[in-house]
């Protein structure tokens, strides 16, 4: 044991220690907080191929034109994991992500019988989502998601649409679910 070290020293190293820590940690929580303020989420084109899925024409339809499409679900699955997924959760799980879950919109069409009124909802929610990804969210001058328009194919729009109204895979791996699809 070295006989040199100066208890007094030994007691005050962790003080010291704490003091910078806290400091560190404060001037962290400030940058942090500055950031959050300044740099509004940016909108990045999905690099994903869409060869297979029927182009769309122009102007692009108000409606879904995939809707049900298998196809279309794994393209919009890949689409959603790289473009919208840091928001709305991986996978379209929203359960623990920020922004809303995505399988929710429409769900209340799921009830209307009348079969009029339910093709009615559903092209409501079609309309709400289409301007909600061209428009982003911007709420008393704070981006909570970009604009889409533009950087978005009308395809990947309703590839994604398609994706999120399909049932999720579940663990036991549920005949409707939707297979693991890397390639694209
Ligand atoms: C930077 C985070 C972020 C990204 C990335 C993002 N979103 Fe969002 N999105 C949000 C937030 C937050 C809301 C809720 C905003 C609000 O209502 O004020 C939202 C709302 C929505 C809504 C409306 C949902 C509802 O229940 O009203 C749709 C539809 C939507 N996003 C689709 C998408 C799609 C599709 C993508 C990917 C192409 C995407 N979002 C990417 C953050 C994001």
């Amino acid at each position: 044991m070295p006989s040199s070290i100066d208890p007094q020293r030994l007691h005050a190293f962790p003080r010291a220690w704490m003091t910078g820590a806290r400091l560190l940690f404060a001037a962290g929580a400030l940058a942090t907080a500055a950031q959050v303020r300044s740099a509004a989420p940016v909108a990045v084109s999905p690099t994903i191929d869409t060869t297979g899925l029927a182009a769309l024409p122009v102007p692009w339809p108000a409606e879904n034109p995939y809707r049900g499409d298998p196809l279309a679900a794994r393209v919009g699955q890949d689409a959603f994991n790289q473009a919208c997924a840091r928001c709305h959760g991986p996978d379209a799980d929203g359960s623990r992500a920020p922004a809303p879950d995505l399988r929710r919109l429409g769900r209340s069409c799921k009830r209307v019988s009348d079969a009029d009124l339910k093709r009615r909802c559903i092209q409501d929610v079609d309309a709400y989502f289409r301007a909600s990804v061209l428009k982003g969210k911007v709420k008393v001058g704070v981006v909570h998601m970009p604009a889409w328009d533009g950087i978005l194919k009308p395809e990947l729009v309703w590839a994604i649409r398609t994706f999120v109204e399909t049932p999720a895979v579940t663990p036991a791996g549920a005949a409707n679910a939707i297979p693991t699809h890397t390639s694209r």
